[in-house]
Protein backbone atom coordinates (compact mmCIF):
# COMPACT_ATOMS: atom_id res chain seq x y z
CA UNK A 1 0.00 0.00 0.00
CA UNK A 2 1.41 3.70 -0.79
CA UNK A 3 1.83 5.77 2.16
CA UNK A 4 1.91 9.32 1.56
CA UNK A 5 3.51 12.08 3.34
CA UNK A 6 2.59 15.92 4.03
CA UNK A 7 5.70 18.39 4.16
CA UNK A 8 6.58 22.20 3.83
CA UNK A 9 7.09 23.26 0.44
CA UNK A 10 10.90 23.81 -0.13
CA UNK A 11 12.96 25.62 -3.07
CA UNK A 12 13.26 22.19 -5.03
CA UNK A 13 9.70 21.56 -5.07
CA UNK A 14 9.19 25.19 -6.87
CA UNK A 15 10.25 24.07 -10.76
CA UNK A 16 7.35 20.91 -10.34
CA UNK A 17 5.11 23.13 -8.97
CA UNK A 18 4.80 25.58 -11.31
CA UNK A 19 4.74 22.14 -14.14
CA UNK A 20 1.36 21.10 -12.14
CA UNK A 21 0.06 25.24 -12.40
CA UNK A 22 0.71 25.02 -16.02
CA UNK A 23 -1.03 21.77 -16.23
CA UNK A 24 -4.21 22.50 -14.27
CA UNK A 25 -4.38 26.51 -14.43
CA UNK A 26 -5.64 28.48 -17.12
CA UNK A 27 -3.49 31.09 -15.23
CA UNK A 28 -0.83 29.63 -13.49
CA UNK A 29 1.56 30.92 -11.10
CA UNK A 30 5.18 30.97 -12.34
CA UNK A 31 8.61 30.29 -10.17
CA UNK A 32 8.79 33.55 -9.43
CA UNK A 33 5.49 33.98 -7.65
CA UNK A 34 6.04 30.83 -5.53
CA UNK A 35 9.73 31.87 -4.55
CA UNK A 36 8.25 34.98 -3.51
CA UNK A 37 6.06 33.21 -1.53
CA UNK A 38 8.33 30.69 0.10
CA UNK A 39 10.90 33.68 0.87
CA UNK A 40 9.12 37.03 1.29
CA UNK A 41 5.75 36.04 2.62
CA UNK A 42 5.70 35.73 5.95
CA UNK A 43 1.96 35.43 6.12
CA UNK A 44 2.02 31.99 3.43
CA UNK A 45 2.37 28.60 3.92
CA UNK A 46 2.35 25.79 1.40
CA UNK A 47 2.31 22.15 2.02
CA UNK A 48 3.60 19.31 -0.73
CA UNK A 49 2.04 15.43 -0.76
CA UNK A 50 4.36 13.49 -2.07
CA UNK A 51 4.95 9.29 -2.21
CA UNK A 52 7.23 8.46 1.18
CA UNK A 53 8.87 5.65 -1.05
CA UNK A 54 9.84 9.05 -3.67
CA UNK A 55 9.58 12.21 -1.23
CA UNK A 56 11.06 14.68 -4.12
CA UNK A 57 8.29 14.01 -6.38
CA UNK A 58 5.63 16.28 -5.77
CA UNK A 59 1.78 14.87 -6.45
CA UNK A 60 -0.07 17.72 -4.76
CA UNK A 61 0.57 20.84 -3.18
CA UNK A 62 -1.41 24.01 -1.39
CA UNK A 63 -0.89 27.26 -0.25
CA UNK A 64 -2.86 29.12 2.64
CA UNK A 65 -2.49 32.68 3.40
CA UNK A 66 -2.98 33.38 7.01
CA UNK A 67 -4.91 37.30 7.82
CA UNK A 68 -5.77 37.52 11.45
CA UNK A 69 -7.74 34.63 12.39
CA UNK A 70 -8.87 33.44 8.71
CA UNK A 71 -6.94 31.28 6.69
CA UNK A 72 -7.37 31.99 2.55
CA UNK A 73 -6.57 29.04 0.34
CA UNK A 74 -4.71 30.43 -2.38
CA UNK A 75 -4.11 27.22 -4.52
CA UNK A 76 -4.54 23.83 -4.42
CA UNK A 77 -3.96 20.89 -7.16
CA UNK A 78 -3.55 17.55 -7.68
CA UNK A 79 -0.57 16.45 -10.85
CA UNK A 80 -3.27 15.52 -13.75
CA UNK A 81 -1.86 11.57 -13.11
CA UNK A 82 -2.81 11.37 -9.47
CA UNK A 83 -6.06 13.17 -9.24
CA UNK A 84 -9.27 11.03 -8.01
CA UNK A 85 -7.00 8.74 -5.92
CA UNK A 86 -7.76 11.11 -2.66
CA UNK A 87 -5.12 12.67 -2.37
CA UNK A 88 -6.85 16.43 -2.80
CA UNK A 89 -8.96 15.22 -0.18
CA UNK A 90 -6.14 14.30 2.40
CA UNK A 91 -4.20 17.81 1.51
CA UNK A 92 -7.10 19.70 1.95
CA UNK A 93 -7.51 18.18 5.70
CA UNK A 94 -4.02 18.52 6.33
CA UNK A 95 -4.49 22.45 5.37
CA UNK A 96 -7.21 22.27 7.62
CA UNK A 97 -5.51 20.83 10.73
CA UNK A 98 -2.60 22.81 10.35
CA UNK A 99 -5.13 26.05 10.20
CA UNK A 100 -6.85 25.03 13.67
CA UNK A 101 -3.14 24.21 15.32
CA UNK A 102 -1.72 27.77 14.56
CA UNK A 103 -4.94 29.23 15.81
CA UNK A 104 -7.07 30.05 13.10
CA UNK A 105 -11.02 29.99 13.55
CA UNK A 106 -11.84 30.13 9.60
CA UNK A 107 -11.35 29.32 6.12
CA UNK A 108 -11.72 30.56 3.14
CA UNK A 109 -11.27 30.61 -0.85
CA UNK A 110 -12.70 31.42 -4.32
CA UNK A 111 -13.34 28.58 -7.05
CA UNK A 112 -14.60 28.31 -10.67
CA UNK A 113 -18.60 28.08 -10.49
CA UNK A 114 -17.91 25.57 -13.60
CA UNK A 115 -15.38 23.42 -11.01
CA UNK A 116 -17.63 20.65 -10.01
CA UNK A 117 -14.66 18.71 -8.88
CA UNK A 118 -12.99 21.31 -6.44
CA UNK A 119 -16.69 22.75 -5.18
CA UNK A 120 -17.65 18.53 -4.23
CA UNK A 121 -14.26 18.51 -2.65
CA UNK A 122 -15.43 21.38 -0.68
CA UNK A 123 -18.78 20.93 -0.05
CA UNK A 124 -17.64 17.30 1.41
CA UNK A 125 -14.86 18.93 3.62
CA UNK A 126 -17.31 21.35 5.34
CA UNK A 127 -17.11 24.62 3.36
CA UNK A 128 -20.16 26.11 2.83
CA UNK A 129 -21.21 28.54 -0.17
CA UNK A 130 -21.10 32.37 0.68
CA UNK A 131 -21.84 34.07 -2.91
CA UNK A 132 -20.36 34.55 -5.89
CA UNK A 133 -18.03 37.29 -7.09
CA UNK A 134 -18.92 37.53 -11.02
CA UNK A 135 -16.73 38.07 -13.62
CA UNK A 136 -14.23 37.31 -10.89
CA UNK A 137 -11.74 35.18 -13.46
CA UNK A 138 -10.64 35.81 -17.45
CA UNK A 139 -11.12 39.25 -17.66
CA UNK A 140 -14.63 39.29 -16.14
CA UNK A 141 -16.16 35.99 -18.06
CA UNK A 142 -15.72 33.66 -14.94
CA UNK A 143 -17.56 34.05 -11.82
CA UNK A 144 -16.03 32.94 -8.47
CA UNK A 145 -17.68 30.31 -5.74
CA UNK A 146 -16.81 32.07 -2.28
CA UNK A 147 -16.86 29.39 0.26
CA UNK A 148 -16.11 29.48 4.12
CA UNK A 149 -15.51 26.44 6.77
CA UNK A 150 -15.68 27.84 10.61
CA UNK A 151 -13.67 26.02 12.72
CA UNK A 152 -16.70 25.42 15.38
CA UNK A 153 -19.18 24.37 12.92
CA UNK A 154 -16.20 22.21 11.47
CA UNK A 155 -15.40 20.40 14.68
CA UNK A 156 -19.41 19.83 15.25
CA UNK A 157 -19.52 18.09 11.95
CA UNK A 158 -16.32 16.17 12.54
CA UNK A 159 -18.40 14.92 15.68
CA UNK A 160 -21.50 14.17 14.00
CA UNK A 161 -19.09 12.22 11.53
CA UNK A 162 -17.59 10.09 14.67
CA UNK A 163 -20.63 9.42 16.46
CA UNK A 164 -22.19 8.21 13.31
CA UNK A 165 -19.35 6.22 12.52
CA UNK A 166 -19.35 4.84 15.57
C1 LIG B 1 -9.75 19.66 -7.27
C2 LIG B 1 -8.64 18.66 -6.92
C3 LIG B 1 -7.64 19.33 -5.98
C4 LIG B 1 -9.28 17.46 -6.18
O1 LIG B 1 -8.30 16.54 -5.84
P1 LIG B 1 -8.44 15.00 -6.23
O2 LIG B 1 -7.32 14.26 -5.62
O3 LIG B 1 -8.60 14.89 -7.70
O4 LIG B 1 -9.85 14.64 -5.56
P2 LIG B 1 -10.11 13.45 -4.52
O5 LIG B 1 -9.83 12.13 -5.16
O6 LIG B 1 -9.43 13.75 -3.24
O7 LIG B 1 -11.68 13.57 -4.33
C5 LIG B 1 -12.21 14.43 -3.36
C6 LIG B 1 -13.67 14.73 -3.70
O8 LIG B 1 -13.72 15.51 -4.89
C7 LIG B 1 -14.86 15.12 -5.65
N1 LIG B 1 -14.42 14.54 -6.93
C8 LIG B 1 -13.22 13.97 -7.22
N2 LIG B 1 -13.19 13.61 -8.52
C9 LIG B 1 -14.41 13.94 -9.04
C10 LIG B 1 -14.98 13.83 -10.34
N3 LIG B 1 -14.30 13.30 -11.37
N4 LIG B 1 -16.24 14.30 -10.52
C11 LIG B 1 -16.93 14.87 -9.50
N5 LIG B 1 -16.43 15.01 -8.24
C12 LIG B 1 -15.18 14.54 -8.02
C13 LIG B 1 -15.60 14.09 -4.83
O9 LIG B 1 -16.52 14.76 -4.00
C14 LIG B 1 -14.49 13.49 -4.01
O10 LIG B 1 -14.93 12.93 -2.81
P3 LIG B 1 -15.54 11.43 -2.84
O11 LIG B 1 -14.64 10.62 -3.73
O12 LIG B 1 -15.46 11.03 -1.41
O13 LIG B 1 -16.91 11.56 -3.37
C15 LIG B 1 -7.90 18.12 -8.17
O14 LIG B 1 -8.81 17.45 -9.00
C16 LIG B 1 -7.18 19.18 -8.97
O15 LIG B 1 -6.01 19.43 -8.75
N6 LIG B 1 -7.86 19.82 -9.93
C17 LIG B 1 -7.23 20.84 -10.78
C18 LIG B 1 -6.85 22.07 -10.00
C19 LIG B 1 -8.05 22.68 -9.30
O16 LIG B 1 -9.13 22.83 -9.87
N7 LIG B 1 -7.85 23.08 -8.03
C20 LIG B 1 -8.89 23.71 -7.22
C21 LIG B 1 -8.85 25.19 -7.42
S1 LIG B 1 -10.08 26.03 -6.47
Amino acid sequence: MTTYEIRSMTENDIPQIARIEKMVFPAPWSETAFRSELHDNAMAMYLVLADEALPDEVLAYGGIWKIFDEGHITNIAVIPKAQGKKLGKMLLHAMIQWAWGNGLSHMTLEVRTDNHVAINLYKKTGFIDAGVRPGYYDDGRTDAMVMWLHRKSASSLAAAEGSADG
